[in-house]
C-alpha cells in the first residue's frame, strides 16, 4: 500500500515538475566619467563590480577611458567577483563632437545568458538626419535562448542635456532604420535620456515621436527618481520596448531603478562617489523548463526500487 502511494507520489513529481527559468535582467548605468582616476578607486571599484555583476547584460554610459585600460579592470573584477559566470564586453568607438570630449557605449554581457549575434553603429550623416546625435546609438543584437523573447536588439542613447528633445525624437529614426534593416520589432532603447526636469520640457514632449508615436512602452515610471543626489528627483535613465510583443516578454512592474546606496549602505558622499545616477534595470520573463516525462518516470522507477530494498 506505501509503496504504491510512494510509486505514485514518485511519477506525479517526475510528470508534474517546471522548473521556471530565471528571469534576464537588462541593465543602464551612467557611471558618470568612468576612466583611469575612477579605476584607481577601490571602494568605488567594488561597487561597480557588485552592480553589473547583478545585470545579465548591462549598457555603461559615459566610459572615458582614453588610456583603454579602465574598461578591461572593470570587466576582470566583474570576473573575479562572480566566478560563477563569464562576463565580456563589447564597445563602440569613441563618440562624440569634439576631440576633447569622447564617450564610449560599453555592453558588458555574461556569456551563459546572451550571445551577441549582430554589431551596428549608426553613422553620422544619414539622409534627412543632419548629425542628430552627440553619440550616435551602437546597436547591439542578443540571442537569449533562455528567455520568452529569444533574440532582442538594444539601442543606446546617452543624451546631450540641451538637446535631449531632439536627439530623443530622432531615436525614432534609428529605431525605424533597425527594424528594417535586421527585421526584428524586438527592439529596446535604454540610458540616461535626460528625460525629465530642464531637459525636457512638458510642453516639448509633443514633439518627440518617441513618445507620441504608437507601440512604444515607457517603462521606467514618469515619477521615478534615478539620480543619487538628494536635492534632486529625475527621471532622467529610462528604458522603452517597442511592440506589443516584446511588452509582454517583460516582467510586468519589474523596470526600476537600482538604489546602490540604500542596497549597499553608502553615504551621500560615497555613493557620489561612484556616480551621481542609479541604474536602471528591467527584467525579461525566463522560459519555463519541463522536465521530461522519461526522466519522471525513471525517477518513480528508481524510487520504487529503493522502497523495496529498504523493505525487504
Ligand atoms: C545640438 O545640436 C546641434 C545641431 O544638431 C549641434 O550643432 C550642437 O552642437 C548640439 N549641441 C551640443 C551641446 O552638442
Amino acid at each position: 500500500m506505501r509503496s504504491s502511494s510512494l510509486l505514485l507520489f514518485s511519477v506525479l513529481v517526475g510528470v508534474c515538475e517546471v522548473q521556471a527559468a530565471s528571469d534576464l535582467r537588462v541593465c543602464a548605468f551612467n557611471l558618470q566619467h568612468f576612466g583611469e582616476s575612477k579605476s584607481k578607486k577601490s571602494k568605488v571599484m567594488l561597487s561597480l563590480t557588485r552592480i553589473i555583476a547583478r545585470c545579465d547584460v548591462c549598457l555603461l554610459q559615459e566610459v572615458r577611458d582614453s588610456k583603454e585600460k579602465a574598461v578591461q579592470k572593470l570587466l576582470d573584477s566583474i570576473n573575479r567577483y562572480d566566478s560563477k559566470h563569464e562576463y565580456k564586453a563589447v564597445a563602440s568607438e569613441r563618440l562624440g563632437r569634439s576631440e576633447s570630449y569622447q564617450e564610449q557605449y560599453v555592453f558588458i554581457y555574461r556569456t551563459g545568458s546572451v550571445t551577441v549575434t549582430g554589431q551596428y553603429q549608426y553613422p553620422d550623416n544619414l539622409p534627412g538626419d543632419v548629425d542628430a546625435f552627440s553619440r550616435e546609438p551602437f546597436v547591439v543584437r542578443f540571442k537569449a535562448p533562455k528567455t520568452v523573447i529569444k533574440e532582442f536588439v538594444l539601442i543606446p542613447q546617452h543624451t546631450t542635456p540641451t538637446n535631449a528633445t531632439k536627439e530623443l525624437d530622432a531615436l525614432y529614426d534609428v529605431l525605424l532604420h533597425v527594424k528594417k534593416m535586421w527585421k526584428t520589432e524586438n527592439l529596446m532603447l535604454l540610458g540616461d535620456f535626460n528625460a525629465d526636469c530642464g531637459y525636457l520640457a512638458k510642453k516639448n514632449r509633443k514633439n518627440v515621436r518617441l513618445i507620441t508615436e504608437r507601440g512604444l512602452y515607457w517603462l521606467i515610471p514618469e515619477k521615478t527618481d534615478t539620480t543619487v543626489r538628494e536635492s534632486t528627483s529625475c527621471a532622467y535613465d529610462r528604458i522603452v520596448v517597442y511592440g506589443e510583443r516584446f511588452s509582454r516578454a517583460v516582467v510586468p512592474s519589474s523596470a526600476k531603478p537600482f538604489n546602490f546606496q540604500r542596497e549597499y549602505k553608502l553615504t551621500e558622499e560615497q555613493a557620489l562617489e561612484v556616480s551621481d545616477h542609479y541604474p536602471v534595470e528591467v527584467l525579461l520573463k525566463g522560459k519555463a523548463l519541463r522536465v521530461s516525462s522519461n526522466v519522471g518516470t525513471l525517477l518513480a522507477f528508481f524510487s520504487y526500487l529503493v522502497f523495496h530494498m529498504l523493505t525487504w
